[in-house]
């Protein structure tokens, strides 16, 4: 070979792999997840964190030809500081397509300028604070808000159980307060009065409930209504309860399925038989989609693991994610990313659900759930009633901290 051919070769030789390299470059999509890996919400993180991973195991065949690599950092303790320079480094460090996680409403919070900055795709699998996707256009939410389970509940507790009366008691941060808002708004326009509200301490550290409780049990209501973030928290809720004999003095424990997530609920007991919450999903419903996943997942992560809301979230917006990547053919500009998501409907565990093309939050059932024992010994959600494509009140009614500001 003369010296140009072999020169014209090489050159071939180095444009086919640069071309090859950008081929690949194009078909791995990088997700930026911000999850509370250590700290109060680990476990929170750890059931999202295995719905998006099984959501890729078992649909491997829709993601090709594409890769998605996660990129996972812990958003710590639930005060916003970690999760917001987690995703300014997913931005600008690791240069992600896309962003997902938050468990907690003020790392979604804290974090929302810099998504905004970001420009890309960014899925809430959790925080439920109505207002977050307000504060950025690239939010996207698969998971709830505290107004879809809340405000279905409130006329549930008036129309179904007959209430007359309901304590309130929340934790007192962005969703604790969008639940009491959103509770008291349908309840009191269904006939019910709300007669205290209680805030119970924050997210950061689980409280002792006795002292909100105690009181809740001198006003005699028909309903005890409580929003606490879960995990250890609603463990703590359902406990102090039957420690406080509340029951057997005739006041309903009542909340959104927060209270009742299916991985604390064994650990319960009996305290928590009777109790009757409204939400999109606990690992007892009974549909197609939801038989395999709930397999799926013990085939993947143990007999005697669960799923439940949360593990739900990271799954389906996992779903949301790559019928995104799909869309954008792998490029995930930011706009498209959205816009391919806005009005897209899946099949769900929980059932049918869409993303609202106006609000870019989810649209969807909502189940009337009493917590009973089964013949097996163990603890499960009997369906009571089911309210059907369920919008986030809070925007559609534009009230409470939904309201236009003055
Ligand atoms: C939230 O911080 O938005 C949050 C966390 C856990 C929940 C519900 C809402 O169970």
């Amino acid at each position: 070979m003369s010296k140009r051919m072999t020169a014209a070769v090489a050159a071939l030789v180095v444009a086919a792999g640069a071309a090859m390299t950008q081929q690949a470059a194009a078909q791995e999509v990088k997700v930026g997840v911000v999850l509370p890996f250590t700290g109060v919400g680990a476990e929170l993180a750890q059931q999202i964190d295995r719905g998006m991973e099984l959501y890729l195991k078992v649909n491997a065949d829709q993601v090709k030809p594409y890769t998605i690599t996660l990129i996972k950092r812990d958003s710590k303790a639930p005060d916003g500081v970690a999760a917001k320079i987690a995703v300014q480094e997913l931005l600008t460090q690791d240069k992600v397509d896309a962003l997902a996680g938050w468990v907690y409403s003020p790392d979604a919070i804290a974090s929302a300028p810099v998504v905004n900055a970001g420009k890309k795709l960014a899925v809430i699998m959790n925080a439920a604070t109505s207002f977050i996707t307000n504060l950025s256009t690239d939010y996207v939410r698969t998971s709830f808000t505290m107004w879809h389970s809340s405000y279905a509940l409130g006329e549930q507790a008036a129309k179904t159980l007959h209430a007359k009366t309901a304590v309130v008691v929340y934790s007192d941060y962005p969703p604790g307060r969008d639940s009491l808002e959103a509770f008291k708004n349908s309840f009191e326009a269904n006939g019910g009065k709300v007669i205290d509200a209680i805030p119970a301490g924050g997210p950061g550290a689980v409280p002792d409930f006795t002292p909100f409780f105690q009181r809740a049990k001198d006003e005699k209501p028909d309903v005890l209504f409580v929003f606490v973030p879960a995990g250890d928290h609603a463990s703590a809720v359902v406990k102090t309860y039957g420690a406080l004999g509340m029951a057997a003095a005739g006041i309903k424990l009542i909340g959104p399925g927060d209270i009742t997530q299916d991985i604390k609920l064994q650990g319960m007991g009996d305290a928590a038989i009777g109790l009757i919450t409204m939400g999109h999903y606990n690992a007892d419903l009974d549909n197609p989609q939801n038989k395999r996943f709930v397999a799926a997942w013990k085939k993947e992560y143990g007999a005697d693991s669960t799923t439940d809301f949360t593990a739900v979230g990271g799954y389906d917006g996992m779903a949301a994610i790559v019928h995104a990547v799909q869309a954008t053919k792998g490029k995930m500009d930011g706009d498209d990313a959205v816009k391919s998501l806005l009005g897209w409907k899946f099949d769900s565990p929980q059932g049918p659900i869409m993303i609202d093309p106006q609000t870019r939050d989810i649209v969807m059932n909502e189940y009337l759930s009493e917590v009973v024992k089964g013949s097996d010994g163990k603890l499960h959600e009997k369906q009571l009633a089911v309210v059907h494509n369920v919008k986030d009140e809070c925007k559609a009614l534009a009230v409470g901290s939904c309201a236009p500001k003055k």
